[in-house]
């Protein structure tokens, strides 16, 4: 990746929609040029990463990452490479999602799952590839302040292995067919998705000034209920949304027999726990004032997203 092309995406003036197009381009950039091109050898796995890693996806911990960032006055060059990181991290946990032993799905942004483009093998080999290539990039040497970017190594890990987003794997696979209760639920979810989604937030924070300690606080908090809200919110448009508008094939929790919110409590409950979490979102961010409103329109959009 080329630190000389990053220029900076945040200026407050920019509506949100802007801003947000303006982050994902420069994400998908920085993502086009961070994976090794299809030409290397070996030429199949490396087409089958950018398959995966390019092209797709709403770049949601991405766009967290960066509007954490206003918080701090984050450096664009480093939340450039914590975006990237994030969202290998994340493009790693779908492929692997969507294999014939977990969700068995054939369809991901719209297109035919890397599994099936590719084959199960390759699929497998894109996952681990994707993720060893996130926490190269994140240790990159001219990140700056190496104690700050092994804490940011450690949050990342720590996010994505057995007690995060993998572990919230195992927990989903465990419980098919199977009723849970809230609280095991909410911690499935909060691992599953909710791991991720925090530590997007808490790298891009970690990219400029130091958080007080009750802003810190505040930021973690916001984060908690923002993961939840977005698995949530997935879970809602499982059910009441189309697989054009997906980019995936809904209806796949209740067919597959996924304890969700929406089997929990039933659609009009779960559409108002959303609307609580999204509440709870916010209240958090007001410590921050005029620096949270990127996180604010991030929550609304989150909330109101059709896919
Ligand atoms: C889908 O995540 C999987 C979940 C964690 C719910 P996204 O909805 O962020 O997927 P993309 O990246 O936009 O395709
Ligand atoms: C996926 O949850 C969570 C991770 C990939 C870690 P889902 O299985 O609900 O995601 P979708 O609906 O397939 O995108
Ligand atoms: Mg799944
Ligand atoms: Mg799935
Ligand atoms: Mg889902």
């Amino acid at each position: 990746m080329s630190a000389a092309k990053v220029v900076s995406v945040t200026p407050a003036d920019l509506a949100f929609p802007d801003w947000m197009h303006t982050v994902q381009s420069q994400v998908e950039a920085a993502l086009a040029r961070c994976l090794p091109p299809g030409e290397a050898l070996p030429g199949r796995l490396h087409q089958a990463m950018r398959y995966a890693g390019l092209n797709g996806g709403k770049r949601v911990r991405p766009l967290l990452a960066f509007a954490a960032g206003e918080l701090t006055a984050a450096t664009p060059q480093r939340l450039e490479i914590v975006a990237c990181a994030i969202e290998l991290i994340h493009s790693y946990s779908l492929v692997h999602d969507d294999l014939p032993s977990m969700d068995n799905d054939v369809l991901r942004r719209g297109r035919p799952t890397c599994h099936v483009e590719f084959d199960e093998a390759t699929a497998l080999l894109v996952g681990d590839s994707l993720q060893s290539l996130a926490f190269e990039l994140l240790a990159r040497e001219d990140f700056g302040d190496p104690r700050r970017q092994l804490e940011m190594l450690r949050l990342l890990a720590r996010a994505s292995g057995s007690l995060g987003m993998a572990g919230g794997q195992a927990i989903d696979l465990e419980a098919v067919g199977r009723s849970l209760e809230q609280p095991e639920l909410e911690l499935m979810h909060a691992l599953k998705t909710g791991a991720l989604i925090r530590a997007a937030a808490l790298l891009g924070a970690l990219c400029g000034s130091a958080l007080s300690a009750s802003e810190s606080t505040s930021l973690d908090r916001f984060a908690k209920r923002a993961g939840l809200l977005f698995q949530v919110v997935d879970d809602i448009l499982d059910c009441t949304a189309n697989t054009a508008t997906l980019g995936k094939t809904a209806g796949k929790d209740a067919a597959a027999e996924k304890p969700t919110y929406v089997s929990l409590m039933g659609l009009e409950r779960a559409r108002e726990f959303a609307a609580d979490l999204r509440s709870q979102a916010l209240a958090a961010l007001t410590v921050f004032g005029g620096r949270g409103q990127r996180l604010l329109e991030l929550t609304d959009f989150i909330t109101e997203r059709k896919f």
